[in-house]
């Protein structure tokens, strides 16, 4: 196995191990955990995709997530993000895929605003337009490592609050129904996750981080929006140009992402299976955020 680096942050390409042997044996599979401790994204080219593999690969990191209430194939492990039809065909211009396709082209990080969060996810492209449509990158351990100590040391111990509405409203605010709502309280997340492999420490922020507790709201927003911009300056991206075959694999705890446009009327299908944290990866009690009190508020 060879790891050529995608970015002086972070990100590896992974030669010499394909996705359907990564995980088939006790040390191959250290081997593929290790580097995406170290590195939090990983790629695989040319790869055999298909649901099974992915998900038999996935499952060797963690426990799968469900898909949410409101998405494709709700209640599997497969989330599918196309937009095509029924029938196969691209769906017109006002279609519900395309308001999910523009809300995940906010910078965000997979799974922030469920009780549970994410640990990683995995994703390959099965159409791929012949223009744009890439997914980019930034390294939040290495947005961590660039603040200031006065900065960082202000973030220890505060506490933010996801929301999958935050994010979706800036969108389209009539974009969730009232059940998505319900099945999708807002939720309390540490502002950084320490992994305890390498006790590397990241930011962990996402586009459905709306409030900070103990903060006045416009502070709060304030101090979000300065984090993100931070974060995610050109210069700290990883643009990720897709080809038939590819797979990333993402540290969702050291890592923040989007989707980008592409040419209108082009396909575009995405398969990804998300994985739970556990505690191995560093999910605390604190990590598992519902609040009563902010559900019913
Ligand atoms: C995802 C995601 C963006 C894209 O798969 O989690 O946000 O469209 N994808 O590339
Ligand atoms: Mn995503």
């Amino acid at each position: 196995m060879e790891l050529v680096p995608l970015h002086a942050d972070f990100g590896a390409e992974i030669k010499g191990l394909d996705l359907i042997d990564a995980v088939c044996d006790a040390q191959a599979f250290a081997r593929v955990r290790a580097a995406f401790d170290e590195y939090s994204l990983l790629l695989w080219r040319r790869q055999d995709v298909t649901d099974d593999i992915q998900a038999t690969f996935s499952r060797a990191f963690g426990a799968l997530e469900r898909t949410k209430v409101g998405s494709s194939g709700h209640g599997t492990f497969y989330s599918r993000m196309n937009n095509m039809g029924p029938d196969g065909n691209v769906v017109p211009p006002n279609d519900r895929a395309l308001l999910i396709a523009k809300a995940n082209q906010l910078w965000h990080t997979d799974s922030s605003f469920k009780a549970l969060p994410a640990v990683a996810s995995v994703l390959s492209a099965r159409v791929i337009p012949s223009n744009g449509g890439d997914t980019e990158f930034v390294s939040t351990r290495a947005a961590w490592s660039r603040l200031d100590q006065e900065t960082r040391d202000s973030l220890i111990d505060k506490v933010a609050i996801h929301s999958y509405a935050t994010s979706r409203d800036q969108i389209d605010p009539g974009m969730m129904s009232a059940a998505e709502r319900a099945a999708l309280p807002p939720v309390r997340k540490p502002m950084t996750w320490l992994n305890p492999v390498n006790e590397r420490r990241a930011l962990y922020l996402a586009s459905h981080a709306g409030a900070i507790e103990g903060m006045e709201p416009s502070a709060a927003q304030e101090l979000l929006a300065r984090l993100m911009e931070q974060a995610t300056r050109p210069e700290h991206r990883y643009s990720h140009s897709w080809q038939q075959g590819d797979v990333l694999m993402w540290d969702n705890r050291a890592t923040m992402h989007r989707g980008r446009p592409w040419r209108g009327g082009e396909a575009r299908s995405i398969v990804r299976i998300t994985i739970s944290a556990s505690e191995q990866d560093g999910l605390a009690q604190a990590m598992l955020g519902f609040s009563e009190e902010l559900a019913t508020a």
